[in-house]
């Protein structure tokens, strides 16, 4: 393994550009991905993108309840063209998975999110943005002409967050996710641990000109006082007041609040629970998915995040009633990989991969696929 020189000597293309031929890897799936950027980040920046709350049961349980689900593949259906188009909020996709926001991921690459969008765009796909970009939201659109949605968390100083939705709306950004599940931040115990910090020359590029109201004088972010944990249904509304984008919700568990989303009007759902790095002890996403589709019926689109790193863990969320899913720590190891190449190549992956699942399961368009395809395994 490599002494973590950064970021004090080299930046990351460099020693990562000239280690990876020396080293000759094949990349064959996301968890070559992840050995990759487990041994190349730095340790305390590594532990930040993969921690996960307290005992770290959700994050895990994300990834193991696709192993206890079984697919049933049908056989002779003519599979010798798969298509994997669908649409999420209006707007054409080339397969339904996208990325999920992920605050300050230029630890893992420069201009992370610009990568990111990048290689969501060549690969005709959807890309979130997070409230907590170290590029600006204006950047990020520059970058963008495809799918481009902007991730919001709301403050409490209001007028910072109403400022950045009518940015973001101006800016052509085609939809609002806001996160629910963050009125305080989740315990994570390496992070505290090592102390972290995100190095001083990384920038929250969206609160420039807000400096004294969320970041400290150096613009470092003060993630933990400043989100409003007084948001309740209500601000759903103020929200609706104050852009025409769709909104989704990202970090919804229970059929209990995917019908209260409903009401209010939100135009999406993402089954999320935040990588398991907020509430630990919830049930993985794909075991609620269910539920909530259910309740929904129908009404709005339901996505979900958590814990894909194969094509058929996407197969089985879209027989579970997910409309399209969505990657978070997979980008960041494309990113520690190759910048915008490595994302593509995640990206790439997971789009042959569910090619693969689609055909062998006797599949060969999105909405042949449905709830006859799995069982959950009895453990
Ligand atoms: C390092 C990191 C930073 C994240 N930052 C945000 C964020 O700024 N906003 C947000 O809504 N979700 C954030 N998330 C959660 C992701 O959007 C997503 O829900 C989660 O990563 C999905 O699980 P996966 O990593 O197993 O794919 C973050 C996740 C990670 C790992």
């Amino acid at each position: 393994m490599l002494p973590s020189l950064w970021p004090a000597v080299l930046p990351i293309p460099l020693w990562t550009a000239w280690i990876r031929p020396l080293l000759a890897m094949p990349m064959i799936c996301l968890d070559d991905f992840e050995a990759y950027a487990e041994h190349h980040l730095p340790i305390a920046v590594w532990d930040f993108y993969a921690g996960g709350a307290d005992d770290c049961e959700s994050r895990d349980k994300n990834v193991l309840a696709f192993k206890r689900i079984q697919l049933r593949p049908r056989v002779l259906r003519d599979v010798s063209a798969v298509d994997m188009r669908t649409t999420i909020q209006g707007t054409e996709i080339s397969f339904p998975v996208g990325i999920a926001p992920t605050g300050i991921p230029s630890m893992a690459w420069p201009n992370a999110e610009i990568s990111s969008a990048r290689a969501a765009d060549a690969m005709k796909t959807c890309y979130i943005a997070s409230t907590y970009a170290t590029c600006s939201a204006e950047e990020i659109a520059a970058v963008s002409s495809g799918c481009c949605w902007f991730q919001l968390y709301i403050f409490k100083r209001r007028d910072v967050t109403e400022e950045l939705v009518q940015r973001v709306t101006s800016l052509g950004y085609k939809a609002l996710v806001v996160t629910v599940d963050v009125p305080y931040i989740g315990k994570r115990r390496k992070d505290m641990l090592n102390n972290f910090k995100p190095p001083a020359h990384l920038k929250l590029k969206n609160f420039e000109i807000f400096k004294a109201s969320v970041t400290d004088k150096d613009n470092n972010c003060l993630y933990k006082d400043v989100l409003d944990p007084s948001v309740s249904w209500k601000d759903i509304q103020w929200l609706r007041s104050l852009t025409g984008l769709p909104i989704i919700l990202k970090g919804i568990l229970t059929k209990e609040d995917a019908e209260l989303a409903v009401r209010h009007g939100v135009q999406g759902i993402i089954v999320s629970n935040h990588g398991g790095r907020q509430l630990d002890g919830v049930q993985a996403t794909i075991e609620v998915l269910s539920e909530i589709v259910k309740a929904v019926r129908g009404r709005v689109e339901v996505y979900l995040d958590g814990g894909i790193r194969r094509g058929t863990d996407v197969l089985k969320a879209l027989a579970l009633g997910a409309k399209c899913v969505f990657i978070g720590r997979p980008v960041i190891w494309g990113l520690a990989y190759e910048g915008e190449e490595g994302v593509k190549n995640i990206l790439q992956i997971l789009k042959a991969e569910l090619h693969t699942a689609m055909a062998l399961s006797g599949h060969k368009t999105l909405s042949e696929i449905d709830r006859t395809l799995v069982l959950f395994a009895k453990l």
